[in-house]
């Protein structure tokens, strides 16, 4: 199936008519050019503090981090340019683990005393090159992402996956490598895991982070705990039940660490696992009856907000506020979570328009801010449009669809966007992501993950020779 490219739309009319074709509503000012005056650069006010303005940047994993879950000079790399992007909202920065079993490669960073210093230091490096170029870190807010990989962990080097899920699943047990229940986490093990969250959340308060995300997203075990309707056990089944764990951890965080505030990025929609078909586009691989889809409707690839919608209650009961919207798994759907004209290397071709899983990424969140006007949403999925980026991320914050626009791997191409369409200036087309995917193929194959095409330090970087090798394999 082959789709047009963005770049091919050179008019904001002919951008519509695709739109059009696709019977999508996207929302678009053809004629936005950015500025000071834009709804982007809205501040916001929230219980994690003063935001100063309408992007954020969302976490973006390198894969880069020491054996022992440390950063390294590609980690502060990252994180320095995320500070020179412009945007107010740091969410997480990316992923890390709460403990060593939980990171999902050897390299993943890890929180925890002897790495305190070094991931205070990661976030000194993202504020000083803020005031380095920007007017006032005050309205700057960075948050940590936490997390445990669960099914998908492989913390170790040189042993693949070592899994520890919370439910057997009927087809990735096959593909993440569990065999037997000796690998699934018991009720103690959780209980033991979200204190360690708690002790994770209190070294984040103390380097200086304002809030923690406690990550419910893309498969790892925030996310599977939702999906757990099968687990017996005070974990499972019922919808009190699968929320335990974020309660448990809520709980420790507000006695322990009275004062940090929390975040949740949450996948409100799944759909079954999908895998390559006989031409190499992607089919589901279950048909019906798929019932592990948080937010599915148990089609595999139709959604139900009912359960979302009951999750969203349940945080303003906690009292948080602030929520990135996000969906599916990288591993087993990578389509509609990042939507990509080029798949990773062990993806499989777009089963639809990149544009169509945009779309179902903005529409669902701006549903979910009518339902919920109380919470603050960052949206996500926006790189795949390009050209058309801000006229998109401009009008949804102005339509109240969302308050925040996240930047997932436009920042790792072009991070210095936000500044760009605040300040009015002409994006710089050569520096927009084309959705090439390598920097998701380079992880998947034990390499750092950077913008290889696009990003001239990449460029040059030793491990683009092997991501090369890696890709004609596969191409073989
Ligand atoms: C290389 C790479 C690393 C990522 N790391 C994380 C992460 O650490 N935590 C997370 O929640 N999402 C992570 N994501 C998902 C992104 O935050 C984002 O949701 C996704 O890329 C879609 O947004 P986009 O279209 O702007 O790229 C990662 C994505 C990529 C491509
Ligand atoms: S490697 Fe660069 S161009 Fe390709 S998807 Fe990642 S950020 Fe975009």
């Amino acid at each position: 199936m082959q789709f047009p490219r963005i770049a091919s739309f050179r008019t904001p009319d002919r951008f519509q008519a695709r739109l059009d074709e696709l019977q999508l509503q996207l929302p678009f000012f053809g004629d936005f050019g950015g500025g000071p005056n834009s709804s982007l650069a809205d501040p916001l006010t929230t219980r994690a503090g003063q935001i100063g303005n309408r992007f954020c940047i969302l976490p973006m994993e390198g894969w880069d981090g020491t054996t022992d879950g440390r950063p390294t000079e590609l980690t502060r790399r990252r994180w320095k340019r995320f500070g020179l992007s412009g945007a107010k909202l740091i969410w997480g920065g990316e992923a890390v683990a709460v403990r060593h079993d939980g990171r999902d490669s050897p390299h993943q960073l890890v929180i925890n005393e002897p790495n305190a210093r070094q991931l205070e230091g990661l976030r000194e490096t993202l504020v000083d090159a803020h005031a380095s170029h920007f007017d006032s870190t005050d309205d700057l807010c960075i948050g940590l992402q936490l997390t445990h990989s669960g099914r998908f962990a492989a913390p170790t080097s040189g042993m693949g996956r070592q899994p520890r899920p919370i439910y057997r699943h009927p087809i990735l047990d096959q593909r993440c490598g569990v065999i037997s229940d000796d690998c699934l986490m018991t009720d103690d093990d959780l209980k033991r895991l979200a204190d360690e969250f708690v002790v994770a959340a209190c070294i984040a308060q103390r380097l200086g982070f304002s809030w923690v995300d406690i990550k419910h997203c893309h498969g790892y075990l925030g996310h599977e705990l939702l999906s757990g309707f099968d687990r017996p056990g005070p974990f499972g089944g019922s919808f009190e039940n699968r929320t335990r764990f974020l309660r448990t951890i809520v709980d420790g965080i507000r006695t322990e660490a009275p004062g940090l505030e929390i975040g949740v990025r949450i996948s409100v929609f799944d759909f079954v696992p999908f895998k390559s078909g006989p031409d190499g586009v992607g089919i589901p691989e279950a048909q019906s009856g798929y019932r592990y889809a948080f937010g599915g409707d148990s089609s595999g690839t139709g959604i139900d907000l009912g359960e979302p919608s009951e999750f969203l209650r349940l945080l303003i009961q906690l009292q948080i506020e602030l929520v990135s919207t996000t969906c599916g798994c990288p591993y087993y759907n990578p389509h509609i979570q990042r939507p990509a004209l080029f798949p990773p290397s062990d993806g499989y071709q777009p089963p639809e328009d990149p544009l169509t899983g945009v779309d179902r990424q903005i529409q669902l969140t701006a549903e979910l801010k009518r339902r919920f006007p109380e919470l603050i949403f960052v949206g996500g999925g926006y790189s795949y449009l390009q050209e058309w980026l801000p006229s998109v991320a401009e009008a949804a914050v102005n339509e109240g669809m969302v308050d925040s626009v996240g930047l997932g791997r436009i920042a790792l191409s072009y991070p210095e966007l936000p500044s760009d369409v605040l300040a009015g200036r002409t994006t710089s087309r050569k520096k927009l992501c084309r959705t090439f995917s390598d920097c998701t193929t380079a992880p998947r194959n034990g390499l750092v993950s950077g913008c290889f095409p696009l990003d001239r330090f990449y460029k040059d970087h030793p491990d683009r020779d092997a991501l090369q090798e890696v890709k004609q394999k596969y191409h073989e």
